[in-house]
């Protein structure tokens, strides 16, 4: 019988006192003996090679020890295989200090190593280096011409190229008597997270490593840096407790941990490499994209016809991609469809996933598409949602494991007061300005992953629970926690959840909304299994009250089992572990997604924002006054948690929409606002009224909680609903994102 009385608790975040007081350790924090500092050189120019090197005058400055090329590096093992990290794109992954050539503006050329940071610093200015440079392209709207299809790799299982034609596309647009064709821009966006990346790695003799690493996977990055510097697995160690947010910037392993495994192998130093906010401008990023829509519908709205191409950055080296263009089919049925993807190789360093990357891309470019058809039909544009909605996932025909996305629509509609919307644009004014309100749907997957799960119940009567999983601020360490101690009827207190250490057992690096239902999932499929090995013992105990007991007939309840109609018959977690001579009892277990079962199913989470901006008549500034978003993402662990992970995206949402934007000077290939006092996102004054819903979901097939994900669907929807009350505070269609209110100007 299971009593849970954690799960759907709001509590604080376990670790919220040492975050705030600031005794939390992150990558740079570890204060090891005898620690060097590496700092990182990055070319000047965009693309061409290097000719010349001279490092004398940084190496003769006291207290640089090393400078590092690519002309005196030491040989590696190079993985020659096309895949080093599990979430590498086909292609050839990015080997820093490998050859002289330059492959994007900014790339890691030399690592100067010091006893000291600020000695590190300096030296590395000092360093002198002659380029051959070579024509580059850096733009996707400008070389749409080298636009290709993707090469395949593993990473298509997870990001699959578009689906195949429906119907016929052309005569169905042809004979609409409703349709738009419109073009969307988004420019790059770069990671900023508040922790910087950084890694110290403490070089333990025996060719062993320990190393502290921004990350969002722990295993990930072990299986890289062992294959890459030729280690074994077991002798390389990576710990990650905490991370000060990442939102896709550290599923892959980034250059930093490179250059700091590879000076401490080659000094037998602990290294320590932090890069500056200039320098998170060098890697990941959100790729700048093209979008092509043609929307049709009938006489009564229903959708004939759609066509969605997306042209989307890549590197020269990498093939990167996201699904962008068949998320509409994933929502609406739609009977002829035309989907295309292609990427267009710039030379820039490999995009990366960014929060919802794809989904959310898409969805602003679908959901705008969407608006105008409402306008064209002269139908509400939540009415147009409705009159689409899908019963079941028109791309394949299967059911819904769940969707509450209809009550999504109605409870933030109705929180919101969309009904009070005048249609007319420009109609509605406050004072100066212009009020405008827009909505839009969200559509996320729900993602589940394998992971192994360590759970032990100590000597002292206590669960422990080990995993290699990060918390990369979401909340996750508290959400396990939550679930375990209500799979084994303990207090908060009586559970140690250990994580964020390559060393303990297997889980993917926290990445698509998916460690809720993946790391849970397995807590409880281990949970079950300590369970039964504790029913086991009870039943040898000797003197065991219990051991005539039906298993139906017990429960697992403040750290006992007892009988359930006569609690007062019970045995202490203490006295089994006494009677198992003192020994820990442990248990390990697989958890994995039901994929015979739920491929009969379309597994997906939902939302609908609503939106209310406000645009200044004379000076065109635009506000987003009060926003609401109602989710669809199955039982939702922790409230307080999800309801930051929601809050935060819709924040993000405004800056995506509004603000966020990496600009690049074609003529340099490179970025000029490469830092956080012009690269803007909002403050506390750009953010107003937000309101988070949950809207009630109960999955009984996804998996054993019903859980699916709330990382990235709060996000989705936010920009394009953002756009929409724009054009109708204004009667400006700006399909450009970030939207500069330049553009409103007459
Ligand atoms: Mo997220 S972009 O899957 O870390």
């Amino acid at each position: 019988m299971a009593i849970k009385p954690n799960i759907g608790q709001p509590l604080n975040r376990l670790e919220g006192r040492q975050k705030v007081t600031g005794s939390a350790k992150y990558a740079a924090d570890y204060h090891v003996p005898q620690l060097l500092y590496g700092y990182v050189v990055n070319s000047t120019i965009t693309k061409g090679k290097i000719v010349r090197v001279d490092t004398s005058a940084a190496k003769a400055l006291p207290g640089v020890v090393e400078v590092l090329t690519h002309e005196n590096r030491p040989g590696l093992a190079w993985f020659d295989l096309q895949y080093a990290d599990m979430d590498a794109p086909p292609g050839t992954v990015f080997k820093p200090l490998h050859d002289n050539k330059i492959r994007f503006n900014g790339q890691p050329v030399a690592l100067v190593v010091a006893e000291e940071f600020e000695i590190a610093r300096y030296a590395a200015s000092l360093v002198q280096l002659d380029y051959e440079e070579e024509p580059f392209v850096t733009s996707v709207e400008a070389n749409l011409s080298k636009a290709r299809p993707a090469k395949k790799g593993i990473a298509t299982a997870l990001k699959p190229p578009p689906p195949a034609p429906t119907g016929n596309f052309e005569k169905a647009y042809e004979a609409a008597p409703f349709k738009v064709d419109a073009e969307y821009y988004h420019g790059n966006e770069h990671h900023n997270p508040m922790e910087l990346f950084a890694t110290t790695t403490v070089y333990e003799g025996n060719g062993k490593l320990t190393i502290y690493d921004k990350t969002q996977g722990t295993i990930n990055n072990q299986l890289f840096v062992a294959n890459v510097f030729g280690l074994r697995y077991k002798d390389v160690r990576v710990l990650a407790p905490y991370v000060g947010g990442a939102f896709g910037s550290g599923l892959r392993p980034q250059y930093q941990l490179f250059l700091s495994v590879m000076a401490a192998l080659h000094l037998k130093r602990n290294v320590r490499v932090v890069l500056d906010r200039h320098q998170m401008f060098t890697l990941a990023h959100r790729p700048q994209n093209l979008q092509q829509l043609q929307f049709a519908t009938d006489e009564n709205g229903k959708l004939t016809a759609a066509r969605h191409a997306a042209f989307v950055e890549t590197s020269s080296y990498e093939d990167y991609t996201e699904v962008i263009s068949s998320w509409s089919h994933r929502l609406y049925p739609i009977s002829n469809t035309r989907f295309e993807y292609k990427v267009v190789p710039l030379d820039l360093s490999t995009p990366t996933d960014m929060r919802a990357p794809g989904g959310v891309t898409a969805m602003h470019a679908i959901e705008c598409t969407m608006d105008q058809l409402a306008y064209k039909l002269g139908i509400d544009p939540l009415e147009l949602r409705l009159r689409n909605y899908a019963e079941v996932d028109p791309s394949t025909e299967k059911p819904f494991t769940s969707k509450a996305l209809r009550e999504c629509y109605r409870q933030a509609a109705d929180s919101f007061g969309w009904s009070n919307r005048n249609p007319e644009p420009g109609s509605m004014t406050r004072g100066n300005k212009l009020v405008g309100y827009g909505m839009a749907t969200g559509v996320w997957d729900a993602y589940q992953f394998p992971s192994r799960i360590e759970a032990i119940l100590t000597k002292e009567g206590k669960l422990m629970i080990n995993n290699a999983v990060t918390d990369i601020g979401t909340g996750t360490f508290t959400v396990m926690t939550q679930i375990a101690a209500d799979e084994l009827g303990l207090p908060i207190e009586d559970v140690i959840f250990g994580y964020g250490d390559s060393k303990k057992p297997f889980s993917m690096f926290q990445g698509g909304s998916s460690m809720t239902s993946s790391t849970g999932v397995a807590i409880v499929m281990a949970a079950k299994a300590l369970k039964k090995k504790l029913l086991e013992k009870v039943k040898e105990m000797s003197d065991s009250p219990l051991a005539d007991a039906d298993e139906k007939d017990l429960v697992f309840r403040n750290g006992r089992i007892a009988l359930v109609n006569e609690p007062s018959v019970h045995i202490n977690f203490q006295e089994i572990v006494a009677a198992n001579k003192g020994q820990a009892i442990k248990t390990t277990k697989m958890g994995k997604p039901h994929l015979l079962k739920l491929r009969k199913y379309s597994k997906m989470t939902h939302s609908a924002s609503f939106v209310e901006v406000e645009v200044d008549k004379d000076l065109k500034t635009i506000t987003v006054t009060r926003a609401v978003t109602a989710v669809a993402a199955g039982k939702i662990i922790n409230p307080r948690t999800a309801h930051s992970q929601i809050s935060g995206s819709m924040v993000w949402g405004i800056s995506k929409a509004l603000q966020e934007e990496s600009v690049i000077d074609e003529n340099l290939g490179k970025y000029v606002n490469a830092n956080l006092a012009e690269y803007h996102i909002p403050t506390h004054a750009d953010v107003h009224q937000l309101e988070v819903i949950f809207a009630e979901e109960r999955d009984e097939l996804i998996n054993e909680l019903g859980v699916k994900g709330v990382g990235e669907i709060g996000l989705v929807a936010m920009p394009a609903a953002i756009a929409n009350a724009v054009f109708h505070a204004t009667g400006k269609r700006i399909n450009k994102l970030p939207i500069h209110f330049d553009e409103l100007l007459e």
